[in-house]
């Protein structure tokens, strides 16, 4: 059965669930603050790069199920479910979560409702805001009772983003203990399709769905550090992390996923979630039961400095060297450049004196905003001629298929940091360049 379905928000969650929630046939329309997003999604043009998006926004643009106003009572007017998709950064100097614009969303849709009504939040919050929103929702929504909040975190991937919308895992849902049945029906209604294939489907009270979500990122991104914490010994040891990753791997309960050791992790959300979810465990006054994600994000940031002194050590000094760096976002398939690893390490070897060249298949302009003083390119070719060092520092497929031959062909010097371990070690060896991964002393 069709609902009338609003979105609240159209960043990559946002546009993707408004999108996706259209494509399981209901009638969609999706709200942003910023009227230049909106114009531009109405027009079925995506401000961000997420591949398979823009078709399936174009589709049902066209199809007349989904539509974009910057309008909240066009939403109020028109559906019955809303959902919550709106960003929740880290703030300004500390660590906590800003769910200013959270608040915003209820704030401003709450007194509009008149009618029952069921708001569904996806955005990742910090364990107890759920029911603080639920609360005000019923002070200040002219339906009271007949408003019901839920919570239903997300878990979609950037660069996998529709995929994980519409085929996802699990589908997690938080309710009020107090009154549980009717959002529990209304997800189901929604979620029908999914739930047909036998998706999980597990419905819980609002702390636990919060503390879900955080739970699941600050696992991925505790499996990552591990594994360059491990990659640290391997350098000390003469050992290879690939080789160690891959024989742990095969343990079911390891499992190879995320065992990937490199630069570490960015993006808008392993960073600030890990942090966020230390600063709420600290006003709960556990602090000490999450003392390891501080940790967790010590040993991301040091594969940083170390990529930037291998950078300095094989040049012998960064002053003066040409650094071509490949990747600019935080991880392949996406022009998300926030706390990239590979930006991270292209700034700050330009500011230990090095002129740097950076090429990203699609983030070129994105880290022009942040860092204008880099030179950016629109080929990997044409970054690493007359480069002293080439820096892998995203494993676009575009690099890892890359020539070594070729690439020698136009460089000043061939050495080159794989920054991600995704590329051929040997064939780049073989044809003659000084290589270095990341926990792979030996290479
Ligand atoms: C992450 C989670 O994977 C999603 O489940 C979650 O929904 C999302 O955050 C969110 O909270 O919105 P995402 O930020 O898109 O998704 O990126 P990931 O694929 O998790 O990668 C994060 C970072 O870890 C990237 O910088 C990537 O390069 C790095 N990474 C990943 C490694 O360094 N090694 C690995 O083995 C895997």
């Amino acid at each position: 059965m069709s609902e009338r379905i609003s979105v609240f928000g159209t960043g990559y969650l946002g546009a993707t669930h408004a999108a996706g929630m259209a494509e399981l046939g209901h009638e969609v329309v999706g709200v942003d603050i910023d009227p230049e997003k909106v114009a531009r999604l109405s027009r079925g043009e995506l401000p961000f790069y997420e591949p398979g998006l823009p078709e399936l926004v174009r589709k049902h643009v066209d199809s007349g199920r989904l539509r974009f106003t910057t309008d909240a009572s066009v939403a109020a007017e028109f559906a019955d479910v809303h959902f919550v998709g709106v960003g929740t950064p880290q703030k300004q100097g500390e660590y906590a979560a800003d769910v200013s614009q959270v608040e915003a969303v209820i704030e401003t849709l709450g007194p509009m409702l008149d009618r029952p009504a069921t708001i569904f939040g996806k955005s990742t919050v910090p364990v107890g805001t759920a029911q603080r929103l639920a609360d005000r929702l019923r002070e200040i929504a002219p339906a009271g009772e007949d408003v019901y909040l839920g919570w239903n975190p997300e878990f979609l991937r950037e660069g996998f983003a529709v995929e994980d919308t519409l085929r996802p895992d699990r589908i997690v849902l938080g309710v009020d203990r107090d009154r549980p049945g009717t959002v529990e029906e209304v997800a189901r209604r929604v979620y029908a399709d999914m739930l047909d294939r036998d998706t999980p489907f597990l419905v819980t009270d609002f702390a636990t769905s919060e503390l879900v979500k955080v739970s699941a990122n600050a696992f991925l991104a505790t499996k990552i550090s591990f594994i360059n914490a491990i990659a640290e010994v391997c350098e000390a040891s003469g050992a290879d992390v690939r080789d160690l990753a891959d024989a742990i791997g095969h343990d079911e309960r390891i499992g190879r996923k995320f065992l990937g050791a490199g630069l570490g992790f960015g993006g808008g959300c392993l960073p600030k979630d890990i942090r966020a979810f230390m600063a709420r465990a600290s006003e709960l006054g556990v602090d000490q039961a999450l003392m390891f994600l501080r940790e967790v994000d010590g040993v991301n940031m040091r594969r940083r400095e170390h990529a930037v002194t291998l950078a300095d050590d094989l040049v012998g000094g960064l002053s003066g060297a040409t650094v071509a760096v490949l990747g600019a976002a935080f991880k392949p398939n996406s022009d998300d450049i926030r706390d990239s690893p590979a930006l991270d390490v292209a700034g700050t070897l330009h500011l230990r004196g090095a002129q740097v060249r950076v090429h990203d298949p699609e983030a070129n302009a994105n880290a022009a905003r942040v860092w204008p003083t880099l030179t950016y390119v629109d080929d990997p070719i044409e970054a690493c001629t007359g480069a002293d060092l080439v820096i892998v520092a995203t494993e676009w497929k575009q690099f890892r298929d890359l020539d070594p031959a070729t690439v020698k062909a136009v460089v000043n010097e061939a050495r080159i940091i794989d920054g991600r371990n995704c590329l051929p070690a040997q064939e780049w060896i073989n044809a003659g360049w000084q290589y270095r991964g990341m926990g792979r002393h030996s290479q």
